[in-house]
């Protein structure tokens, strides 16, 4: 089998680290640690083509193989080792490599698609290039590949392509001829880096009709974000790895409360709210949103009871590698990295202020006053909630991802939002239970909270927010008498006339 070097191509060539060795039966197997194929009873010729992997295998090359079994048996066995991410796809040009494709994916297969001669080609919109351990890579959710730009000259395809260019049209710098950039562009198109301007065809005959409608209403990073932290589009480590076990100590089960001795807050008699509470069928039953503070305040009882069953720390122990807590509401990995920071405007019995609550010693910590950052991150709240009162209190959430981080691998952040879904819902039912008036908020400014808070938006980001108040009971709940009226729409709906209520 000659090996052919002459124009630039394509070439297989075994992952940095995979190992080939022979066993018994006259086969061979390939392995990364990870992911084992074994090829039993071989040919010498297979065999040959198993070796010359390592160095390097053309399309020319497979060309050239004489048996025609020994063919169509090397054209699976690429499939295999690709599928199995054994295999990385190199362009060079003499001793050069210009890009290289990783497969990421599961169930990846090499497809034959090309685009139209004509084809006015464009990057696709979720497609990202970013520094990665010293390489630049190209990066999509769409994609089950990843392309290793090794040569900057590659990069100047992509940015020809931000607007839509023939592929005859693109101007390559010397070093790269453009029969080279023709593989290049073809090859990014096929892995679905590329799309067809004029259609719109990013992951051609993956997507049917449906899906491409699904697609074109996904942004950016919430594709990333989904591909990211579930399985199957990455290789990235996953779960509960603990990868920081050994560098560092893990972040306190509990936030050391500060500054000062803080509130003591009143613990309330489980025992009587035990024959005291409405049934849980009737709680579930008339949860509702209510967004009108009632005529009287919050008072600090109210509060500290609902902390109290909504949030508290229920017990310590020693997990396998880290301190864990049990509370109320249940937490990924028992971690409980959600924090509570609480904007009091107006709870009989506590000065508004920014305070911070201590699940462990069941207090508030008060970290400002009513300043004017404060009163403002409660507004804002406020207005994502028709009419836009501000609450009594606004819970405003942050998630010390840290804690989370010294466990877990690529879905830190989205375990972090999951129990911010679940603490909402103990916020709900809790102050159902009590009468109170509950409302979970979609959105709110992370920056303003750090800069009214002085809590690191980088190692604690403010991720969540939700008003408490006492009920008004002359309030409608929207959505029973109002059916289809958005509710999460900033602004306030013009079909209701909301009481003009003035709060503090
Ligand atoms: C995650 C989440 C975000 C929400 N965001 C808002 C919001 O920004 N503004 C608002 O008025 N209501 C918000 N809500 C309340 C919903 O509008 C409300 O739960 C929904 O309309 C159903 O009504 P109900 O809670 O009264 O049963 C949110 C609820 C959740 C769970």
């Amino acid at each position: 089998m000659a090996r052919v070097d002459g124009p630039p191509h394509w070439q297989f060539r075994y992952r940095a680290g995979v190992a080939l060795a022979a066993v018994g039966d006259g086969g061979s197997t390939l392995t990364d640690g990870a992911e084992t194929v074994t090829f039993p009873q071989l040919r010498p010729t297979q065999v040959a083509i198993l070796e010359r992997l390592s160095t390097g295998v053309s399309e020319a090359d497979l060309v050239l193989i004489p048996a025609t079994e020994d063919r169509m048996w090397t054209r699976l066995a690429l499939g295999q080792l690709l599928t199995c991410q054994l295999l990385d796809r190199h362009l060079v040009d003499g001793d050069r490599t210009i890009a290289t494709v990783q497969v990421v994916g599961l169930d990846y297969r090499l497809n034959g698609r090309v685009p139209d001669s004509d084809a006015v080609l464009r990057m696709s919109r979720f497609a990202a290039v970013r520094q990665q351990d010293g390489d630049l890579v190209l990066e999509s959710p769409l994609s089950r590949t990843r392309v290793v730009l090794a040569d900057w000259r590659a990069m100047t395809a992509l940015a020809q392509l931000g607007n839509g260019q023939p592929v005859g049209r693109i101007v390559w710098p010397d070093g790269i001829n453009p029969a080279m950039g023709a593989l290049l562009a073809t090859e990014l198109f096929r892995e679905g880096f590329l799309e067809d301007a004029t259609t719109g065809d990013t992951a051609g005959s993956e997507l049917d009709r449906d899906s491409h409608a699904a697609l074109s209403e996904w942004a950016f990073h919430d594709l990333l974000f989904h591909s990211r932290t579930r399985l199957g589009r990455h290789r990235q480590a996953y779960g509960g790895t603990y990868p920081q076990h050994g560098s560092r100590e893990p972040l306190p089960a509990v936030k050391p409360p500060g500054p000062g001795e803080g509130i003591a807050l009143q613990v309330p008699k489980l025992e009587q709210l035990r024959q005291t509470d409405a049934p849980f069928a009737d709680v579930v039953e008339k949860r509702r949103s209510w967004r009108v503070p009632g005529p009287a305040p919050l008072t600090v009882d109210q509060l500290a009871e609902f902390l109290y069953r909504a949030a508290r720390v229920r017990d310590t122990f020693r997990g396998s590698r880290e301190e864990v807590t049990s509370r109320p509401y249940p937490g990924g990995g028992a971690d409980y990295e959600l924090e509570i920071y609480l904007a009091i405007n107006r709870v009989d019995g506590l000065p508004p202020g920014l305070y911070h609550y201590d699940p462990g010693g069941h207090r508030l910590h008060q970290l400002a006053e009513w300043t004017c950052a404060v009163s403002r991150v409660a507004e804002q709240t406020a207005r994502k909630a028709p009419p836009g009162l501000t609450a009594d209190v606004t819970f405003l959430i942050t998630a010390r991802l840290m804690r989370l981080t010294y466990k877990y691998e690529s879905i830190a952040y989205a375990v972090a939002l999951k129990d911010l879904g679940v603490l909402y819902h103990g916020f709900y039912l809790t102050a159902t239970a009590m009468g109170l008036a509950p409302c979970a908020v979609g959105g709110g400014d992370s920056d303003a909270f750090a800069a009214a808070s002085g809590v690191s938006g980088t190692s604690e980001p403010q991720i969540g927010e939700f008003l408490l108040s006492s009920r008004d009971l002359a309030e409608l709940p929207v959505n029973d008498t109002l059916k289809g009226l958005a509710t999460d729409s900033p602004g306030t709906p013009t079909a209701i006339t909301w009481p003009a209520r003035k709060v503090r």
